[in-house]
């Protein structure tokens, strides 16, 4: 759990004021980056001189600066794959793999920090049984999802395995490429 430039809490702005992952992550369903927002998104809310919230409060100062002259915040990252491990969020989140699974209650956290091994036999465990973790597609940023009803879990993910035909590569090159 790195020391971020920037203060910013998940608890805050998606557990409390309920904001979705993709108002910031915004490419997470297009593309294989998930991204981090630029100062421009924040400023949304907390620039002085339109929406003004906490507009000139000095754990944005930094926020201010980058939106001014457009040098990105210097983010640290959490999470990152070795260079020879193919990753992609695009794939993973339009069969219902939620965000959860793989970064732990986000919402929940003032700071991010690592939630699971990210090694390769946490990644084939999955890969091998993915109906354990599989839900409905619009679900996948709602990260304390419960399925309504009676029907098991892993009944509901079966379903979305064989509706989405799921078929998570277990070979080398699969993630070698
Ligand atoms: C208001 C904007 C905003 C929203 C909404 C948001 N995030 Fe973030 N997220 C950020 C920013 C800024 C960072 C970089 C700073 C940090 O790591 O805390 C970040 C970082 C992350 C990281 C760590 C990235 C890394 O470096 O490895 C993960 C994982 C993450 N967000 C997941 C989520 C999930 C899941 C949701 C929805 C439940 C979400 N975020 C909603 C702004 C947002
Ligand atoms: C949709 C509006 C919205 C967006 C977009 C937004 N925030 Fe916020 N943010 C809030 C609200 C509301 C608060 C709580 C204000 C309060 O406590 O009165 C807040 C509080 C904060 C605080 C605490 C400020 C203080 O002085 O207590 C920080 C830091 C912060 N946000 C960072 C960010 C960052 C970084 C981004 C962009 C990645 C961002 N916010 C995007 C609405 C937003
Ligand atoms: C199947 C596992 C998995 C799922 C599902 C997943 N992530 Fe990630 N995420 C990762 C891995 C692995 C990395 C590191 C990627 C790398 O280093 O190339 C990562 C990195 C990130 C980063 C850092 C920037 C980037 O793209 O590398 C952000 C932000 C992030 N994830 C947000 C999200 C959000 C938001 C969701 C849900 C909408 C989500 N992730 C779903 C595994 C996952
Ligand atoms: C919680 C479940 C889960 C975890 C954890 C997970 N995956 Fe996946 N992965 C899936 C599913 C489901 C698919 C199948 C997608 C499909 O059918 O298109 C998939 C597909 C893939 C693909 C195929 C992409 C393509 O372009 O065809 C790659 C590569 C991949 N995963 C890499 C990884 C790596 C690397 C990790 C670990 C860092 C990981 N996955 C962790 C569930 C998971
Ligand atoms: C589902 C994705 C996935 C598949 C399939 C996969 N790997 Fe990996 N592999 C990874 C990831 C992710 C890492 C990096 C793990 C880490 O950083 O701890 C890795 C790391 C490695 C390493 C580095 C040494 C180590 O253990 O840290 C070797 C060697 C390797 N894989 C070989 C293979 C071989 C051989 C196969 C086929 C039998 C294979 N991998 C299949 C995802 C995969």
């Amino acid at each position: 759990m790195p020391e971020q430039p920037v203060p910013f809490s998940h608890q805050l702005h998606v557990g409390r004021l309920g904001m979705d992952c993709t108002y910031c992550h915004q490419h997470v369903f297009q593309s294989p980056h998930a991204t981090v927002p630029s100062a421009q998104v924040c400023m949304n809310c907390h620039n002085p001189r339109k929406a003004n919230v906490k507009g000139n409060s000095p754990l944005l100062t930094l926020i201010r600066e980058s939106y001014e002259t457009g040098k990105p915040v210097a983010w640290k990252r959490v999470h990152k794959l070795p260079e020879y491990a193919y990753f992609n969020h695009a794939v993973h989140v339009n069969k219902g793999v939620s965000c959860v699974s793989c970064h732990g209650p986000v919402n929940e956290m003032p700071m991010v920090r690592h939630d699971q091994p990210l090694s390769m036999g946490w990644c084939l465990q999955c890969h091998h049984e993915p109906e354990k973790h599989l839900r409905p597609v619009e679900q996948v940023t709602n990260l304390s999802w419960k399925p309504d009803g009676n029907k098991p879990r892993l009944d509901i993910g079966y379903d979305i395995k064989q509706q989405l035909q799921v078929q998570a590569p277990m070979h080398c090159q699969g993630c070698h490429r």
